[in-house]
């Protein structure tokens, strides 16, 4: 694998500090020295760097629309020169809002990618059905072609194309979902594997079933949004929406093997990990190491064990 990671050190997307040191915690936990390990060759692009923005008054509802637009149009440029650098592509987050950059320029370079979101919430709001105004409540709605009609123009907004249809998105893991999103969901016939169906089918046949699903036509670019607010509080504590009853620490690995087997696999963000959210050091590095096994589970890290395939017996 050849991986290129860039840090999105930005936290407007949402009103709590301290998810802007996502990037740098996941990297002092040893993500490049780990990647590298397992045989993977790593280049670290380091982090976007973001524009003041004075004067970001709400258009609406909708919370610092213009430093968010803004950001991830930066975001957007970067990721795009990874994917032209060749590179897998790992976006360190940062909150959620960030997928709206990251989807940008990973389709700018692939066109045609299937998106699956895992996550405790859909992140389907539209400016105007967003019930709190935080963006990272919103990116996929600015993204995908059928909801255009109902996306308001907003400051820094316009470079935006929206570039995933609705049948190539697949959502793991929901399970705080608003009502104005649920109908979104509904009305698009956008495929969902929430906690329920985890539940019922387990994550081994929801996975079996999100690569048939997204593999029916053409075997499209994978884009792999992970929210690490899809596990589990108990092992993700550290986070600024954290909702119980969400998926085990095996199952949120097992997603990243199963993606990482297709082959596919074409960007990974890794976001809303946020250190000012835990209470505990350790609550802190639950989270934060959780993050990095994910991270590696999607470039072939395997619990079976792993040997170079070089590998001589002494
Ligand atoms: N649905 C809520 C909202 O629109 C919560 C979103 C939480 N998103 C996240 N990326 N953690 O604000
Ligand atoms: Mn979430
Ligand atoms: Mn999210």
């Amino acid at each position: 694998h050849s991986v290129g990671i860039i840090g999105a050190p930005f936290s407007k997307g949402q009103p709590r500090d301290g998810v802007e040191k996502g990037p740098d915690l996941i990297r002092a936990a040893g993500l490049v020295e780990k990647l590298k390990a397992q045989g993977c060759a790593v280049r670290d692009y380091g982090n976007v760097t973001f524009e003041e923005v004075a004067n970001d008054e709400p258009i609406g509802n909708v919370k610092r629309p213009r430093a968010v637009g803004s950001a991830n149009q930066r975001l957007s440029a970067a990721v795009h020169a990874v994917k032209n650098d060749g590179h897998t592509c790992v976006m360190l987050g940062g909150d959620h809002s960030l997928a709206i950059g990251s989807i940008q320029g990973h389709a700018a370079a692939k066109k045609d990618l299937s998106v699956v979101w895992v996550d405790a919430h859909a992140d389907i709001n539209t400016p105007l059905t967003s019930p709190t105004g935080n963006i990272h409540g919103q990116p996929m709605s600015y993204l995908i072609h059928e909801l255009q009609s109902k996306i308001p123009v907003l400051p820094n907004f316009s470079w935006i194309k929206p570039c995933v249809s609705a049948k190539d998105i697949v959502y793991i893991g929901l399970r705080d979902v608003d009502p104005e999103e649920h109908h979104i969901l509904k009305l698009l016939g956008i495929k969902v594997y929430s906690m329920t169906e985890v539940d019922r089918l387990g994550i081994a046949k929801v996975m079996e079933e999100t690569c048939d699903y997204i593999f029916s036509k053409v075997k499209k670019p994978i884009h792999l949004s992970y929210d690490i607010d899809a596990l589990d509080p108990s092992i993700s504590p550290a986070t600024g929406t954290p909702v119980v009853g969400g998926l085990t620490y095996r199952e949120g690995i097992y997603i990243t093997e199963h993606i990482s087997q297709t082959g596919l696999l074409s960007a990974v963000d890794m976001v809303e990990v946020n250190p000012k959210r835990g209470r505990t050091d350790d609550e802190i590095s639950s989270t934060v190491n959780a993050a990095v096994d994910l991270i590696r589970g999607c470039f072939g890290k395997l619990r079976e064990g792993n040997h170079p395939a070089d590998y001589k017996m002494p």
